[in-house]
């Protein structure tokens, strides 16, 4: 009797959820009691990958139609699940280094670097726009064709808002009361910038917390190589830069670019 799936009527929300699938993936490797922990946070983590992949293909279509109300709407959510996505890092230090120096050996070469979804999102958005060859090759090699499957990132589809309105970043802050949803679209893409880099630097302070700043990744790296390299990158620099010319607009100082 216990073995017989649920009454679809009685339990429409155990059918719905498939609740049965989702729940028996759970297959720690070690018998330490806080892989369960870990795990847990990475599955977490890989379903919100997953739904912003969904949405980002939205809001890019969105985008493609002048749709900024739309689209403003749901980039706004995707600003919500990145601040979400930072908060398993407190949750995950309560596994004690400790704890996890007793069971990480026997992951054998897992690492979060290797998650697919991660580097879509990033792909969808257009890392490898701003990135950098290095960026580039180091996709290409992990997941052959991901850069191609999207043509149109939502880098590109923000910037060609902007071009069919004829308006540049100065013009759109200046008059961003009458000009509201291409402000709005501005300041939308800078947050997910904000987060991103906020969930990488959270990231990094748990990795200082759980192994230390000299040891290798189970993905096979040091900090210096490779995490540490990843808080100079971002989406839309474009917006970080026009914060500079603002200042200067106002009357503030502003070292040349490239300045030490
Ligand atoms: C104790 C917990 C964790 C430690 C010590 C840790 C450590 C590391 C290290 C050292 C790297 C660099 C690559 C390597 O050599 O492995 C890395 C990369 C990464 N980790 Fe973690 N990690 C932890 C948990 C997580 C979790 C829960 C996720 C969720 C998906 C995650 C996602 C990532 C991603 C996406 C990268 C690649 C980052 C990038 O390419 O910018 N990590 N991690």
């Amino acid at each position: 009797m216990g073995t017989e799936a649920p009454d679809e009527q009685k339990f429409g929300y155990v059918h719905h959820l498939q609740l049965d699938k989702l729940l028996s993936v759970m297959r720690p490797v070690t018998a330490h009691p806080e892989e369960h922990l870990f795990v847990t946070v990475h599955h977490v983590l890989e379903l919100w990958f997953k739904h912003l992949i969904f949405d980002l293909e939205r809001i890019i279509a969105l985008l493609e139609a002048d749709d900024l109300a739309q689209a403003n709407w749901l980039l706004r959510r995707i600003g919500e699940i990145l601040k979400l996505a930072e908060a398993h890092w407190t949750v995950l230090e309560t596994m004690s280094a400790a704890d996890f120096a007793e069971f990480r050996g026997e992951l054998t070469g897992a690492s979060g670097m290797q998650s697919r979804q991660f580097r879509q999102v990033e792909v969808m958005i257009g890392l490898h726009q701003t990135a950098g060859e290095a960026y580039v090759a180091r996709t290409e090699n992990l997941w052959p064709g991901l850069i191609g499957e999207h043509p149109v990132t939502l880098r590109d589809a923000f910037f060609a808002v902007f071009a069919r309105h004829g308006l540049t970043l100065r013009d759109v802050y200046r008059d961003r009361w009458r000009q509201h949803d291409l402000f709005q679209l501005a300041e939308n893409a800078f947050e997910i910038d904000r987060r991103f880099q906020s969930w990488r630097h959270n990231h990094i302070l748990m990795v200082r917390r759980q192994i230390g700043i000299r040891a290798r990744g189970t993905g096979g790296t040091f900090f210096r190589d490779y995490l540490a390299t990843t808080t100079g990158y971002y989406f839309f620099p474009e917006l970080f830069e026009f914060r500079n010319e603002l200042t200067e607009m106002a009357g503030g100082e502003v070292m040349k670019p490239g300045s030490p």
